[in-house]
């Protein structure tokens, strides 16, 4: 491993976020406002919305607190989720954690090049390979808060990808360490529409 991906690592760890454990069926009848845009089961048929059906409990749990609290903005969630407990938000994360989550096809003209950027980085540009924190077939680690990837629609990972690379206005909720800020600013617009197809028929 490079001296980068360990350091991340090293730090990833200690700056996740401590919750309470979540009620998945109790969670299941929250969820209903949800499934408009993510699918009943969080399966979401259209490529914008993320697909959550599947995703690790302790990264929806996350995500959901700094949505809520507008440290990540997402626009079309503005309000939603407001009234939600603490609880609550376990809940739903517990719930969506339970469902099986679908998978898509990637473009098989730039997936060679997606495949060798997730699985071995850049050296030339102090990128870390991909598997080292989401692993090898994109499931992530659920007890570490690194996100599922794997079968996520391809449009949906380009756009965080983008997002994480922006100076301003962007996504900049991935902790003090900024992981994958710091990642994202290394890849190009090839490289992100690559990894992202890739990603999409991952499993
Ligand atoms: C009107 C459509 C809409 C509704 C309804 C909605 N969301 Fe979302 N949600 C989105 C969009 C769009 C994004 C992605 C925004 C972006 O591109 O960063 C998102 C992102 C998320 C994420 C982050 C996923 C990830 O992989 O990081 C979570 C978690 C989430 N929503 C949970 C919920 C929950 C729980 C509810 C119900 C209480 C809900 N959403 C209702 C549109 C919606
Ligand atoms: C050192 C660990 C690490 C490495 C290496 C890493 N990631 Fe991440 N990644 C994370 C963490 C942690 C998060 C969640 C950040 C947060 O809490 O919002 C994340 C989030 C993401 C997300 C957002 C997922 C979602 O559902 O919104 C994408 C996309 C992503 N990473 C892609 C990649 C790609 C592509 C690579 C390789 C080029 C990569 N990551 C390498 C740790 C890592």
């Amino acid at each position: 491993m490079n001296k980068l991906i360990v350091s991340l690592l090293l730090t990833v760890g200690i700056s996740g976020f401590a919750h309470a454990a979540g009620d998945a069926a109790a969670g299941q009848a929250k969820a209903a406002v949800c499934g408009a845009c993510h699918g009943p089961d969080g399966n979401s048929m259209a490529p914008n919305f993320p697909k959550l059906a599947g995703q690790g409990e302790r990264y929806l749990t996350k995500q959901l607190h700094d949505i809520k609290s507008g440290k990540r903005q997402v626009l079309e969630m503005t309000g939603l989720l407001t009234n939600l407990s603490d609880q609550d938000l376990s809940d739903i994360a517990a719930y969506f954690a339970s469902q099986k989550g679908s998978v898509g096809a990637a473009d098989p003209k730039i997936v060679a090049r997606g495949e060798a950027l997730f699985r071995g980085g850049n050296l030339a540009k102090g990128l870390p390979a991909c598997t080292g924190c989401h692993s090898p077939n994109g499931a992530g680690n659920a007890a570490a808060g690194f996100p599922h990837l794997g079968g996520q629609h391809a449009q949906y990972i380009a756009k965080q990808l983008t997002d994480f690379r922006k100076e301003e206005g962007g996504r900049n909720n991935d902790g003090d360490t900024m992981t994958m800020q710091t990642i994202a600013k290394r890849l190009s617009d090839e490289d992100i529409a690559a990894v992202s197809s890739y990603i999409q028929g991952l499993h």
